[in-house]
């Protein structure tokens, strides 16, 4: 992609230690972005920095559990400090869970999930937000899932989480649209992560099912959700929010 406007820009990453995270961190620094690594995993963000080192970036890693409100507060703070402002935001961080019908799922998980999947986006959202209305605006992009748009068997509490995650983009984008703030959120399809790889672990027999559900054949790499993430939270998406971009091989199309 060229000409998104991220020059000089600084863009904060959650979940960036891996997977979707690294991927997005990796594309947002090729496009010229400055950008903080949150994560609870600190070799992992490390490792990501130094990936975007290599590559002649600018990058820094701030340690932080996204379901803690000093920490998300001060992972805003820190970027602030070094970068002055906080141009865009990739709310990513998450946690799936084993696969249970929902008669079988149990409070613990229902609390843990609802933690960091709900009230970690929330959070990040309000000191985001805060820092975006004193320098006039900014972008925001959620990582939802396609378990956000439809049911998920076997998964009613991480469904629940993300369709969580999709009620509080489209009413951010419109509280805070007249600010100059834009909130969106991409719907992964099943992406070939370490999310995914434990899942497999855990169930390998799942993974025909998993393919078949994608009408393009096969499943997502972490570049083509970055891909998205990047573009929504560019200029090129100037007139887009509120959206919630499946990105999901045809997954809910059908
Ligand atoms: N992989 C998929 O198939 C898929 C599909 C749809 C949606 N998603 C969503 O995409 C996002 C990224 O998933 P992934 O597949 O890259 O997973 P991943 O497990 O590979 O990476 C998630 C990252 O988030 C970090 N993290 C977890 N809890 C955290 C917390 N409380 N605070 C800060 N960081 C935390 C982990 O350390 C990890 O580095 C998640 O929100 C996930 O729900 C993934």
């Amino acid at each position: 992609m060229s000409n998104l406007g991220f020059s000089g820009k600084s863009v904060l990453v959650t979940g960036a230690a891996g997977g979707i995270g690294r991927a997005a961190a990796l594309a947002f620094a090729r496009e010229g972005a400055r950008v903080a690594i949150v994560d609870v995993d600190a070799k992992g963000g490390e490792e990501t920095v130094g990936l975007i080192a290599q590559g002649g970036g600018d990058a820094f890693f701030f340690k932080a559990d996204v379901s803690q409100s000093a920490q998300v507060e001060a992972m805003v703070t820190a970027v602030v400090e070094r970068y002055g402002r906080l141009d865009c935001a990739f709310n990513n961080a998450g946690i799936e869970i084993e696969h249970l019908p929902l008669a079988e799922s149990d409070e613990a998980t229902f609390d843990r999930v609802m933690s960091v999947n709900v009230k970690g986006v929330w959070l990040c959202m309000k000191h985001e937000i805060r820092q975006m209305l004193k320098q006039g605006g900014g972008a925001i992009v959620n990582t939802a899932s396609v378990a956000g748009l439809v049911g998920a068997p076997g998964m009613p509490v991480y469904a629940a989480s993300k369709h969580a995650v999709v009620g509080m983009t489209k009413t951010a984008s419109a509280e805070y649209g007249r600010a100059g703030i834009r909130v969106n959120s991409v719907c992964p399809g099943i992406i070939r992560t370490p999310m995914l790889e434990r899942a497999l672990e855990r169930e390998p027999r799942r993974e025909k099912n998993i393919l078949k559900a994608h009408p393009i054949g096969r499943l997502g790499e972490a570049e083509e959700i970055a891909n998205a993430a990047v573009w929504l939270c560019s200029d090129a998406a100037s007139f887009v929010t509120g959206h919630q971009m499946a990105v999901d091989g045809g997954l809910t199309s059908i």
